[in-house]
């Protein structure tokens, strides 16, 4: 048994609870690998269960080494490793993949990974080498499609409790990596691991692997987990988890030990280059005891313990370290802090803009923290591609175009010398293309940090505001588009001619950009600002109800149910909507949260964290809430929370 269930998210990263019959693993998660044999264990078994969930050992040397087949037999792989939580198997992919050939029939490892109690098991896959020949990439995948179809009949004839990796290959054609996901999604595996990419981390090539890992997930399901196979170097997490990959494994941990070689997040040092530190540059309980030269001195097996000790250290390190981003909403700065180890990671990290649709759609539209600029790959995230496009969003009548430095405190409106005016002054901004001023202080308008750029950043956004100039003046026409060259110009010539309160205007435009319809047109409403800071609070509505707050961190206005009854009659089936199962059409009304498993429909434009309506279906309003899963995920979900439903429609 198995389930998967998303509690927080950043990029297209997810904290997750992955429940393997009956044992938790929090995801991302890194799985040490260890040796059947206990002997071989470099690291002693108590500092992994104090560190993993779940570990990765191999099947197939178990199988062909009689005394551990025997005991594994006999007493299942957990005794025979001494670990009791989750156990994963590889099947012996690896050493074909190494020697060319092995002895083992595909279904017979499957038996066995059965027969010793294995948690997960891993199916023969045979993981073709990059640059091959086109045929023997599609010969191989044909293979390994086979004998993943009949890996599942066996477990579905014999009714295996095992759960079972079902292995991406394709080598380095992308076509083939997009059909082996396809065809693999079909079959329903349980954890969907990406293989083959060992011999492209070797030799740097993460652009590449950043290329496979996205083609597969465009392809997987989004509710099983992903496994990078074979990617134990931490500087590459968080990167791999920005793209979605929850589970990794890791030998280097021991493999690198045995060279003298120290892990650090930021790259592979010899210990050799640190004997001249007085301390490590590391503080775990490895690098507080020892100094550089006492940890040198001592003799190869030590030391090749206690390096392997820090390396697994540090790798956990680095998972705690992308958890707390995730949470805090800032992956894409750590990520792009970690880019900037390797001139080829950073070339990987490039790669993410030309998937930008794709990924968007998993980037939550709020996060906690400010939107770092970290560099001009900065100008290429998500929130930014989202930003350009919502733009669209909001109607224009008169347009007035002013330039102002990236440098003036945000929002812009509270800084600028400027009146507020009925018409829409689009603020030419180097980074976000355009902010409209009426909604410079939602997230993340406002809510970034941008250096005085050099000229050629500067001139990334030239095209774009181009083309968007053009896209006005066939909406608007040519005559409503003006430039502004001095604010006196335009103080003076628009007090005068001021017809609506600008706060509701104001409104009125966050509404069209956080929903896309003019939820607020013909309205007549009253804005409430903050007596101390001054900033907007609630929207009411002629009556003095509460339509709406706005949220401080974000400005992201938040419904009443007064407001969600009227963003239902302003914004048409099926937009922002989530329909639910008539099951539980009475625990929604009620107030309590829609969990993934009874959505039947909803809007598959849908964002994760967007203010959504819970509808029946035939678009009845039940509730109202937060969603946590966008389009897509709502509908391949059947596990967790959907919606936390803020009220139920009484
Ligand atoms: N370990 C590293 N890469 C692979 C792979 O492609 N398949 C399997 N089964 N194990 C691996
Ligand atoms: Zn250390």
């Amino acid at each position: 048994m198995m389930t998967f269930e998303i509690k927080h998210r950043d990029a297209m990263g997810r904290i997750g609870i992955l429940n393997i019959n009956g044992k938790k693993i929090e995801t991302p998660t890194i799985m040490p690998v260890v040796h059947p044999n206990p002997k071989k264990q470099t690291v002693p078994m108590d500092l992994i269960k104090k560190l993993a969930d779940v570990v990765i050992t191999n099947s197939y040397i178990t199988y062909k080494t009689p005394n551990l087949k025997e005991i594994a037999e006999k007493e299942g792989i957990h005794k025979l490793i001494g670990f009791d939580k989750v156990v994963v198997t590889d099947s012996g992919s690896f050493q074909l993949g190494v020697y060319g050939d092995i002895d083992i029939d595909p279904l017979e490892i499957i038996e066995f990974q059965e027969k010793i109690g294995v948690d997960v098991g891993t199916i023969l896959d045979i993981p073709t080498p990059p640059d091959v020949d086109r045929e023997k990439a599609e010969k191989d995948l044909e293979e390994t499609i086979n004998r993943a179809k009949r890996s599942m009949n066996l477990k579905e004839e014999k009714n295996f409790k095992l759960l079972l990796n079902g292995t991406i290959q394709g080598s380095t054609y992308l076509d083939l990596r997009q059909k082996s996901a396809r065809e693999m999604a079909k079959l329903n595996f349980d954890i969907y691991p990406i293989g083959a990419v060992v011999p492209l981390m070797e030799q740097y090539r993460y652009k590449d692997v950043v290329e496979i890992i996205i083609n597969s997930k465009m392809n997987l399901p989004t509710n099983k987990p992903v496994h990078l196979f074979g990617c134990g170097h931490p500087m590459f997490f968080a990167l791999a988890v920005a793209l979605g990959c929850d589970l990794f494994d890791s030998a280097a941990y021991a493999l690198y030990a045995k060279d003298d070689r120290y892990l650090t997040e930021r790259g592979t040092l010899h210990l050799s280059e640190l004997k001249d530190l007085k301390t490590f540059p590391c503080s775990c309980p490895v690098c507080s005891r020892y100094t550089p030269k006492e940890l040198a001195s001592l003799d190869k097996k030590d030391r090749e313990k206690l390096l392997a000790e820090h390396n697994l250290y540090i790798t956990f390190e680095e998972i705690s370290r992308i958890k707390h981003a995730i949470k805090e909403g800032s992956l894409w700065e750590l990520v792009e802090e970690r880019v900037r180890c390797h001139p080829k990671l950073l070339e990987g990290y490039r790669i993410v803009e030309k998937y930008l649709p794709y990924i968007e759609k998993f980037d939550p539209i709020s996060k906690k923290t400010a939107f770092f600029y970290s560099g001009i790959e900065s100008m290429f995230r998500p929130e930014v591609f989202r930003h350009k496009k919502r733009l669209k969003r909001i109607k224009y009548e008169k347009v007035y175009i002013t330039n102002v430095s990236n440098t003036i405190q945000k929002p812009y409106h509270e800084n600028l010398n400027v009146l507020e005016t009925d018409v829409d002054i689009l603020i030419k901004d180097p980074v976000f293309g355009f902010i409209p001023y009426y909604i410079d202080t939602v997230y993340p308008l406002s809510q970034n940090e941008v250096p005085e750029l050099y000229e050629y950043e500067k001139e990334v956004n030239k095209k774009f505001q181009n083309e968007f100039i053009q896209w006005l003046k066939r909406k608007i026409g040519e005559d409503n588009i003006l430039d502004i060259l001095t604010y006196n110009y335009y103080i003076n010539y628009f007090s005068k001619k001021r017809k609506i309160d600008p706060d509701s205007l104001r409104v009125r435009k966050m509404l069209q950009y956080q929903y896309g319809y003019d939820v607020l047109e013909d309205e007549d409403v009253k804005v409430v600002r903050s007596k101390n800071t001054g900033r907007l609070r609630q929207v009411l509505d002629k009556n003095g109800d509460l339509l709406f707050s706005i949220r401080s961190n974000d400005n992201i206005l938040i419904p009443s149910e007064k407001g969600a009854k009227l963003l239902w009659e302003r914004i048409p089936f099926p937009k922002y909507r989530v329909v639910v199962d008539r099951e539980v059409e009475n625990f929604a009304k009620e107030g309590r949260n829609v969990f993934a498993k009874f959505v039947i429909d909803c809007d598959e434009e849908l964002r994760p964290y967007e203010e959504v309506l819970v509808v029946n279906e035939d678009d009845e309003l039940l509730a109202y809430g937060t969603t946590l899963l966008n389009g897509i995920e709502l509908m391949e979900f059947n596990y967790g929370l959907a919606v936390k439903v803020r009220g139920g429609i009484g």
